[in-house]
C-alpha cells in the first residue's frame, strides 16, 4: 500500500481553510488542481477487490449494460470480478478508513472540517467507462483522483427528475455546466445538491471520495427524541378530581386533551441535552461496524504499556468532545479534568503520545481506557 506524503500538506493549494470555509464550503465547487502532488493512491485495484470481498466491508459494483443500469451489493465473489466486461462497470467501497491505516492518514489531513461532519472514504474502481451516472448527493465530498483519469461534469441545474425504475438515483437530463479532466493528485470539492457525472478515461481510474455527512433535520429530531426519552424524566400523574358527566362515555373530552397538552408541556430541554446527544450520536459506530478486541492484558501491564507506546483511536472508532465531556463509539467517558488536555488531543489527532506524561496521569488514563482497550476501541501504534 502506498503511503502519501508525510509533510504537513496545503491540499487547498493557495487558498487557507479559512478562506475556504468562508468561500466554498457549502456554497460553490471548487476545483484544486494537484492538491496532493504525487498522489497515486493508497490501495492497488487488486487491493480493493479484496476489501469488498470482506463480509464487513460495504461495497456495490455498477454496471451499465446495453444501456440499463444494474447494481451488485457487497460482499463480492471474486468470481464475479472476474466475469466482468472490458469497460462501463465500477466497484464502490465504503468506509475505506475504517480498514487501511494510510486512508485514516489521508483523512487527518482534511482535519480544516470537523470530525463531528466527517463520514468516511470511499474509495472506486473503474475501467474506461465506468461510472455511476449523473446524480446528486446530499453530502459535501473532496473527489481526489488516485491512479487514472476521470472526466468530471457539473452542474448547478434544479431538474431532478430520475431515470425511473434505475436501481440508483440517476438523473434524467443533465446540463453541463462545466468539465474537467482529473490526473491523479487533482481534487474537486462538491457542496450538496450540485449534479455531478465522473466517467473514467481509460483503465484503472481509482477516486477517492471524502464524504461528510449532513444529517437530515427530521433524522436528527427523530434520534433526539429517542434521547429524550432515556433522558426525561416527568413527575406527577394524570389526575380529574373535576370530572364532570359525559354524554358520551366513548368520546375524548376536551377537558382531558387539554390536561395532557398542559402536562406534555414540561417536556423541555437545554443546550447541554443537546450536546450531550450529539457526542452520543454522532459516534455512534455504523451497524455494520465490528471491533476486534485485542488479547486481554490487566490493567497493570496497560498502565506499564502507555508508559513507553502510543496510544491510538482504533481505525473505526469515533471520539469527540463537547466542552470537557467525551463520547467515545457511542458512550460518554468521564474524565478527571486532569486528563482534559491529553484526551482533546486524543479525540484530535485520534493517537496520544502518553510517553511524556505524569505517573499520576498515566495512571488516571489507564483506569479509564483500560475497558476501551479491551473493547477495540483503542490500540497501541505508531505515531503518524
Ligand atoms: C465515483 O467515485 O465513481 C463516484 C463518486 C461520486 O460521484 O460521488
Ligand atoms: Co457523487
Amino acid at each position: 500500500m502506498q503511503t502519501i506524503n508525510s509533510q504537513p500538506l496545503t491540499l487547498l493549494n493557495k487558498i487557507t481553510p479559512e478562506q475556504f470555509l468562508a468561500e466554498y464550503w457549502q456554497k460553490k465547487p471548487l476545483l484544486i488542481r494537484q492538491a496532493i502532488p504525487g498522489f497515486s493512491g493508497l490501495l492497488t485495484p487488486d487491493e480493493l477487490a479484496g476489501l469488498a470481498c470482506e463480509d464487513e466491508v460495504q461495497s456495490r459494483l455498477v454496471q451499465l449494460t446495453k444501456g440499463k443500469w444494474q447494481v451488485t451489493s457487497g460482499p463480492m465473489m471474486e468470481k464475479t470480478f472476474k466475469r466482468l466486461p472490458e469497460k462501463d462497470w465500477t466497484l464502490l467501497v465504503q468506509g475505506v478508513n475504517h480498514y487501511v491505516p494510510e486512508a485514516a492518514d489521508l483523512l487527518a489531513h482534511f482535519s480544516f472540517i470537523p470530525h463531528a461532519r466527517l463520514d468516511d472514504l470511499m474509495v472506486s474502481y473503474a475501467p474506461d467507462g465506468g461510472g455511476v451516472g449523473p446524480h446528486l448527493d446530499s453530502y459535501d465530498v473532496f473527489l481526489l483522483q488516485g491512479s487514472g483519469k476521470r472526466h468530471w461534469k457539473i452542474s448547478q441545474q434544479t431538474d431532478f427528475t430520475l431515470i425511473e425504475d434505475a436501481p440508483l438515483r440517476i438523473l434524467k437530463h443533465f446540463e453541463t455546466e462545466h468539465e474537467w479532466l482529473m490526473e491523479a493528485g487533482d481534487m474537486l470539492y462538491l457542496p450538496p445538491q450540485i449534479a455531478h457525472w465522473g466517467v473514467a478515461v481509460g483503465d484503472d481510474c481509482m477516486t477517492y471520495s471524502i464524504g461528510f455527512r449532513a444529517p437530515k433535520t427530521q433524522e436528527l429530531a427523530h434520534e433526539f427524541l429517542h434521547y429524550l426519552q432515556d433522558h426525561l424524566h416527568l413527575t406527577g400523574m394524570y389526575a380529574d378530581a373535576d370530572l364532570t358527566l359525559q354524554s358520551h362515555p366513548a368520546e375524548i373530552s376536551s377537558a382531558m386533551v387539554n390536561k395532557v397538552y398542559q402536562s406534555l408541556q414540561a417536556i423541555s430541554w437545554q443546550p447541554q441535552h443537546v450536546g450531550d446527544f450529539l457526542g452520543r450520536y454522532l459516534t455512534e459506530p455504523k451497524p455494520h461496524i465490528v471491533f476486534e478486541p485485542p488479547k486481554k492484558i490487566s490493567l497493570k501491564v496497560f498502565s506499564q504499556r502507555l508508559h513507553q507506546e502510543i496510544l491510538h483511536l482504533s481505525l473505526p472508532a469515533q471520539m469527540l468532545f463537547w466542552q470537557d465531556i467525551f463520547y467515545l463509539n457511542g458512550e460518554q467517558i468521564t474524565a478527571p479534568s486532569m486528563l482534559t488536555p491529553q484526551l482533546k488531543a486524543l479525540a484530535d489527532k485520534r493517537f496520544l503520545d502518553c510517553t511524556t506524561l505524569e505517573t499520576a496521569q498515566i495512571d488516571q488514563l489507564a483506569m479509564l481506557m483500560h475497558p476501551h482497550y479491551l473493547a477495540g476501541y483503542v490500540t497501541f501504534g505508531e505515531s503518524i
